[in-house]
């Protein structure tokens, strides 16, 4: 009997790699393609879920370091609670007024450097920050009276690899430092990333800023200085402590806070 010929429909695309091995060049990449797609999608998930908790975290730990920088923190404290006894304000920087323009709770200072509207390019930039923002929140701590017991000024600047972003609280006086501190850098640990050591920190508390003729005279340099005045520079983190030098100068000058201090202090702000 001859023998009969089947006849085999043709495979689809999808017949045809169902057809292939598992180990197929085309499955690996197929397989390869759908874990990424899956992954990418839980990553995607986590970062929109966790991002409130992550804005929540980031003002808090910003309100610790408001806290830190005035003395007023301990563990265990409730921080939104001692916060709570900070009045932030908006300071006109070119004037060096308060403003209600914006609402202090809520303004972004790091947006407002970048937003060319609410901001000005240095042409003189010694801190290495590019552009001011022309209004800068600043927290005030009273006394029970009423009166200014400190205030609490953002600093910011470049070190050797990174922007050093802190607060230096000033007295009542607006001249004698009551502590310094930067909250985030990227500055190299155990060298420029000294400047987070305690000790090191410690020597900025009872110095002041001007003397009695109002120089600004604050100085952070290798060897001595003037008493008053000088912060020690970090041991092996020279090009750091030069960056702090430079900040410190810049914001505590007349580009900075200087006519704010002035309005503040004469009770005219
Ligand atoms: C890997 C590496 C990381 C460094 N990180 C820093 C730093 O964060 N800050 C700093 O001022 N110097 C840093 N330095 C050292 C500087 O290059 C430079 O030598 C130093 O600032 C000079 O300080 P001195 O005069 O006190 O020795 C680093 C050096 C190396 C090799």
């Amino acid at each position: 009997m001859p023998e009969q010929d089947t006849i085999t429909a043709p495979l689809s695309w999808f017949g045809r790699f169902k057809a292939l091995p598992v180990d197929s060049t085309p499955k690996t990449i197929f397989v390869a393609v759908v874990l990424c797609l899956f992954c990418s999608m839980i990553v995607a998930a986590a970062a929109v879920s966790l991002r409130p908790t992550q804005g929540a975290n980031k003002l808090r730990d910003k309100q610790v370091n408001i806290l830190q920088v005035a003395g007023l923190y301990a563990q265990g404290v409730d921080v939104g609670t001692v916060f709570a006894s900070f009045e932030p304000r908006i300071v006109d920087m070119k004037t060096g007024m308060f403003t209600d323009m914006f609402d202090a709770a809520t303004f972004d200072d790091r947006a407002a450097s970048s937003d060319p509207e609410l901001s000005t390019e240095l042409k003189d930039d010694p801190a290495m920050i590019g552009r001011q923002s022309n209004f800068t929140t600043v927290y005030l701590l009273k006394n029970s009276d009423g009166s200014l017991d400190k205030v609490i000024l953002p600093i910011y600047g470049y070190g050797l690899w990174s922007t050093l972003y802190g607060f230096i609280a000033l007295e009542e006086n607006g001249n004698d430092i009551f502590g310094l501190q930067f909250y985030e850098h990227a500055e190299t640990p155990g060298l420029g990333a000294e400047v987070d050591n305690p000790r090191w920190k410690a020597q900025w508390s009872g110095k002041s800023l001007r003397d009695g003729d109002g120089s600004l005279l604050i100085q952070v340099a290798k060897g001595t200085g003037p008493e008053k005045h000088h912060v020690d520079a970090l041991a092996g983190a020279t090009l750091t402590s030069n960056g702090v030098d430079n900040l410190v100068k810049f914001w505590m000058g007349e580009a900075g806070f200087a006519p704010f201090l002035r309005n503040l202090t004469a009770g005219e702000a």
